[in-house]
C-alpha cells in the first residue's frame, strides 16, 4: 500500500516523530510510506502552487494518510496548521475525502489530547475515515511494550485500509455564521487607572468582524491602549524546534526578525493582554499560533504571572470546546487569570458592544485587584508535568528554565511536604491499634473539617 505521511516537524526528517514513522516503515516493508515535510518546507509550499499541488496529487493517489506531528504549544506547529489552512483555502479537500487516516503525535504529554482532538476534527472536516490516534511520549521508542503498541496501532491502520471497516465521526461539521458586526458608538469612559493594556490582534481584513471588535474594544477606553496586528510584526517564520533557546532564552532567529525584540519590549510589562483573532478551521489562525510558538524562546517559564488575559474571538467558539480548553489552559499555564472571552456568535451587534465594554471594565478592575481565580486541572496538572520534566529529562538543554524554577520554588514536589508527611506517619502509627482504628474511622468526617471550621470562625 501507498501511504502519504504528512510530517509536521519543522525539523523535517531530523525529527523524533519521524523516527517512529521510520520504525513502522522498517517493520512493514510491504507498504510504501512517502514523506512530505510540510512544516519544514512551508514557506516554499506557500509560494509554489506546483509544490503544494504535487503533495495534494500524491495524497490523492495514496491509499491512506498518516498525519505525524510533534506537539507544539497545546496544538500542532503553526507551519502544520498553515498547511491545513491551505487545504481548505485551495479547496482540495476531495483529495483527502473517504481516505483512511491516522494521527501520531510525539510529545511529553503536555496537552497532547488537545492536539489530537484538533487533528481528529480536521480529519472529520475533510471527510476522512479516522482509525485511531497514537499519542506517544517522545521516549516511547526506547520501551519494548510501547514499540509493540506502536506497531499494533500501525497494523490497525493498514488493516482498516485493506478491509474497509466503518469509522466513527467524533465531530459534527462546524456551522458558520454570515453575521456582519456593526459596532455602535463607544462611550469611551473606561479608565485604565494605571494598568497597561495591550491587544495582540490577528487582523487580515480591516472590514472583518474581528477588526471591528478590536477597534470597538479599544474605543471603550478613555485612555490609549496598545494595539498590534500580528500580521504587521516582522516575524520571518514559525518556531524551528531547534531548542537553542534552552540555555539562555535567546531565539535562534536572533535579529533576523523582530519577534524577540517585540516580545521583550511590549509583552513583558503589561497588566492586561488581550488576544484577538478569527477562527480558521478549529483554532486561531496559523499566524497567531506562530506568535505563541515563537514565544517558546522563553521555554517553560510562566510569562504573565498575576496578569489578566482575555480573548476576542470571531467565529464559532461555542462549537469548539477543545479551543476553549486551550485558551483557559494557556492563561493558567502563564499563571494569569482568564478575564473573559467575547465572541460575535450572538449575531447581535448591540450585545457584542455591551460585552466588549464589560470586558474592558473587568480587565482593569481585575488587574487593579490582582484577582486570580484558582487554577483548574489544566494549570495544576500542566505545572506538574513541566516541573517533573525540568527536574530530570528536560533539565538539559532547558537550563534557563531550571534556574527559573529553582529561584521561584516551582519544584514543589509533594516529597517536601513535611507537615502532611509527619501527620500521616502519626496517624498510620495510631491505627495500628484495632480499637483506635475503629474510633478514628468514625471520627474522620468531623475531624476532617475541624481546621477548616476554625478558619471560618476566626477570619
Ligand atoms: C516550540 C515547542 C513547543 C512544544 N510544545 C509542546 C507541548 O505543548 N506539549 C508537549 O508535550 N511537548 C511539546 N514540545 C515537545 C515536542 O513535542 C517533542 O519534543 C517532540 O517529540 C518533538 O518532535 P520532533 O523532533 O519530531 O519535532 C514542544 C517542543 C517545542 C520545540
Amino acid at each position: 500500500m501507498d501511504i502519504a505521511v504528512i510530517n509536521g516537524s519543522p525539523k523535517g526528517e531530523i525529527s523524533v516523530t519521524m523516527q517512529y514513522v521510520k520504525f513502522i516503515q522498517k517493520k512493514f516493508p510491504q507498504h510504501e510510506l512517502k514523506f512530505f515535510n510540510v512544516s519544514h518546507d512551508i514557506l516554499k509550499i506557500e509560494k509554489s502552487p506546483r509544490q503544494f499541488g504535487h503533495i495534494i496529487d500524491q495524497v490523492r493517489k495514496a491509499d491512506g494518510v498518516m498525519w505525524a506531528v510533534p506537539l507544539y504549544v497545546f496544538l500542532v506547529p503553526s507551519q502544520y496548521k498553515r498547511f491545513i489552512e491551505m487545504i481548505f483555502e485551495q479547496g482540495v479537500q476531495d483529495a483527502f475525502k473517504d481516505k483512511y487516516a491516522c494521527v501520531i503525535t510525539t510529545s511529553v504529554h503536555f496537552f497532547d489530547h488537545t492536539a489530537n482532538s484538533y487533528m481528529r476534527g480536521i480529519c472529520d472536516d475533510l471527510g476522512m475515515k479516522f482509525t485511531e490516534f497514537f499519542a506517544a511520549d517522545m521516549d516511547d521508542l526506547f520501551i519494548e511494550e510501547r514499540r509493540e503498541a506502536l506497531l499494533k496501532w500501525a497494523d490497525v491502520f493498514f488493516s482498516s485500509i485493506e478491509f474497509g471497516p466503518p469509522c466513527y465521526r467524533a465531530n459534527l461539521p462546524i456551522v458558520q455564521s454570515k453575521f456582519a458586526y456593526k459596532p455602535g458608538k463607544a462611550a469611551g469612559n473606561v479608565e485604565t487607572r494605571g494598568q497597561k493594556v495591550l491587544v495582540l490582534a490577528d487582523i487580515e481584513n480591516e472590514k472583518s468582524n474581528i477588526a471591528r471588535m478590536v477597534s470597538r474594544f479599544t474605543a471603550a477606553f478613555k485612555d490609549e491602549i496598545e494595539v498590534y496586528n500580528v500580521r504587521e510584526i516582522d516575524i520571518k517564520g514559525g518556531c524551528l524546534g531547534c531548542i537553542q533557546c534552552g540555555f539562555d532564552n535567546k531565539c535562534a532567529y536572533g535579529d533576523k526578525d523582530d519577534f524577540m525584540n517585540f516580545f521583550n519590549e511590549h509583552m513583558r510589562d503589561k497588566d492586561v493582554i488581550i488576544f484577538a483573532g478569527a477562527i480558521k478551521d478549529r483554532f486561531f489562525s496559523s499566524r497567531l499560533k506562530m506568535f505563541w510558538d515563537r514565544s517558546f524562546f522563553n521555554g517553560h517559564i510562566p510569562l504573565f504571572i498575576d496578569r489578566q488575559i482575555g480573548f476576542l474571538v470571531s467565529g464559532p467558539l461555542a462549537q469548539l470546546h477543545n479551543m476553549q480548553e486551550i485558551m483557559q489552559a494557556h492563561a493558567e499555564m502563564m499563571e494569569a487569570n482568564l478575564t473573559g472571552v467575547v465572541t460575535d456568535e450572538s449575531a447581535d451587534s448591540g450585545q457584542i458592544d455591551e460585552m466588549l465594554d464589560a470586558l474592558a471594565e473587568k480587565c482593569v478592575d481585575y488587574a487593579q485587584h490582582k484577582y486570580l481565580r484558582p487554577r483548574t486541572f489544566l494549570g495544576v496538572g500542566g505545572h506538574k508535568i513541566f516541573r517533573d520534566e525540568l527536574w530530570a529529562r528536560l533539565r538539559f538543554p532547558f537550563t534557563a528554565d531550571f534556574r527559573f524554577y529553582e529561584k521561584h520554588k516551582m519544584f514543589d514536589f509533594p516529597q517536601d511536604d513535611v507537615r502532611y508527611k509527619e501527620f500521616s506517619q502519626q496517624m498510620i502509627q495510631m491505627i495500628q491499634d484495632p480499637k483506635m482504628k475503629e474510633a478514628v474511622r468514625k471520627m474522620i468526617k468531623t475531624e476532617m473539617i475541624r481546621s477548616y471550621a476554625k478558619v471560618v470562625e476566626s477570619k
